[in-house]
């Protein structure tokens, strides 16, 4: 963002283009359209069935960012939302805030780099004594493999680079370390991503994720969100990008998330301010509750996906001020509310996903899930994720196809009303997890 949007008045109508095709992205053009600011929501052309149907194509490709520019001025867009990590890292929010009227929501490549580079994310968590797992970063394979020889107590190897979630390996033993090293600095299979890796101490504990907008200077910590990643009940089986999530969740107490204001976020921030990177977005902190206290993971710069769902579903407030103010350092200036009822997110996943998977299969059943019987106060809400049309059919498109969200009471009453709704979906071989919510 350029020095001269800082405290940019919000106009009336903002025209919006939103960066990204999946879950996450509908759940927040599900909450962009409810903003009486909002004049055009505009949506890339690849996006899932649920955005195109709410959303007005971008005919410009995406990649293209001199066309880009040029259309997002042809159309008046003033608001850029961003989504997901890919296009922050190529700095797409500086490229498209390049214009006295024009504010993006979404970090600078600079910001974003405490995502894209786990290595500079601990020289910052370093400077700025912030609680972080011990780590040591390695180019070299022979060091590395020297240094995992004493790690007897287990570690973690960790690609540096963005890997799609890929990128981390648990080592319990000191063979699984080396094996986990040889993947990134010699058989390369995360490419220039693991040319570099991170090596930690092994910690243990609940695992909580901390989201926060951040204009750089002031945060409004979101209401907790908890995802699950294994693929199977019972959390068994691989981890994937996530397989549900449920907000509020009671690991993150207030007196936790006050600790993870005072201990990472504001000194993260202020180092960042430090080396001239202004933060304005989402900063998103994975943290494990260790018995010495919150210990960052990892940073995200971005919403998590499918956290955005249940957090956009219980989000009140205008989304397009709260990004704008996120954007032009004025977040102090506006309100941010949940609502008191419990929201959970059932992710409704393609045959073989976390491995390989169809696409193209009939999808049938949503009006039935939407319709699913609840009581009054409640809530069925259907987020797209890996979806698109053909024929005029909507068809599967990815592995994680869907995000039934149920707004209720309770999280347990939530998860059930989700999971009843998802069961009503059809395509082959749809599968999903009946404990979202339900294993603490
Ligand atoms: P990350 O992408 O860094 O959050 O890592 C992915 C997952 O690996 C986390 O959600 C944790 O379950 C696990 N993990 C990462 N770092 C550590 C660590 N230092 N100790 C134990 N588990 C970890
Ligand atoms: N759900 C985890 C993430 O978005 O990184």
């Amino acid at each position: 963002m350029s020095r001269s949007q800082t405290r940019l008045r919000c106009p009336d109508t903002v025209n919006v283009l939103l960066l990204g095709t999946g879950g996450r992205e509908h759940a927040l053009a599900w909450r962009l359209k409810k903003s009486k600011r909002l004049g055009t929501l505009w949506v890339e052309a690849d996006a899932n069935a649920g955005l195109t149907e709410i959303g007005r194509v971008c005919p410009e490709p995406i990649n293209d960012m001199f066309r880009l520019v040029r259309w997002c001025e042809r159309e008046n867009i003033s608001l850029v939302v961003i989504g997901p990590e890919a296009p922050l890292a190529a700095d797409y929010a500086t490229k498209l805030a390049d214009h006295p009227k024009r504010v993006v929501f979404g970090p600078s490549k600079a910001g974003a780099q405490l995502e894209w580079d786990k290595a500079f994310a601990k020289q910052v968590m370093r400077a700025a004594s912030v609680p972080a797992a011990d780590g040591r970063v390695f180019t070299d394979a022979e060091q590395a493999l020297a240094y995992v020889e004493t790690r007897v107590d287990g570690c973690v190897v960790k690609a540096t680079g963005l890997c799609a979630g890929k990128g981390v390996v648990v080592c319990k033993t000191i063979a699984e370390a080396k094996r986990a090293v040889e993947d990134c600095l010699v058989r390369k299979v995360f490419g220039d991503a693991g040319a570099t890796i991170l090596i930690e101490e092994l910690l243990d504990g609940p695992e909580v994720s901390v989201l926060a907008l951040c204009d750089g200077q002031s945060f409004w910590i979101l209401d907790p969100a908890q995802d699950h990643k294994r693929v199977g009940e019972g959390d068994t089986g691989p981890n994937t990008g996530g397989m549900g999530a449920f907000s509020p969740t009671p690991k993150a107490t207030d007196d936790l998330l006050r600790i993870v204001q005072r201990d990472v976020l504001v000194p993260t921030v202020d180092a960042l301010k430090r080396m001239d990177i202004p933060f304005r977005g989402v900063l998103y902190a994975g943290l494990m509750v260790t018995p010495a206290g919150p210990k960052v993971l990892e940073f995200n710069t971005r919403f998590g996906d499918p956290e955005t769902q249940p957090i956009m579903a219980r989000l009140k407030g205008d989304l397009v001020e709260l990004c704008w103010a996120t954007a032009t350092g004025q977040l102090s200036e506006v309100e941010l509310s949940f609502d008191r009822r419990a929201a959970c997110c059932v992710v409704v996943c393609s045959k073989g996903y976390p491995g390989s998977y169809p696409k193209g299969l009939e999808i049938t059943g949503l009006d039935e899930a939407r319709a699913t019987e609840h009581a009054p106060g409640e809530e069925i809400i259907i987020f797209h994720a890996g979806t698109t049309r053909k024929n005029g059919q909507i068809v599967t498109n990815g592995g994680r196809v869907l995000g039934v969200t149920a707004l209720a009471e309770t999280v347990e009453r939530a998860s059930a009303l989700a999971s009843e709704a998802a069961a009503k979906i059809h395509f082959d071989g749809a599968f999903y997890r009946r404990d979202i919510g339900r294993t603490l």
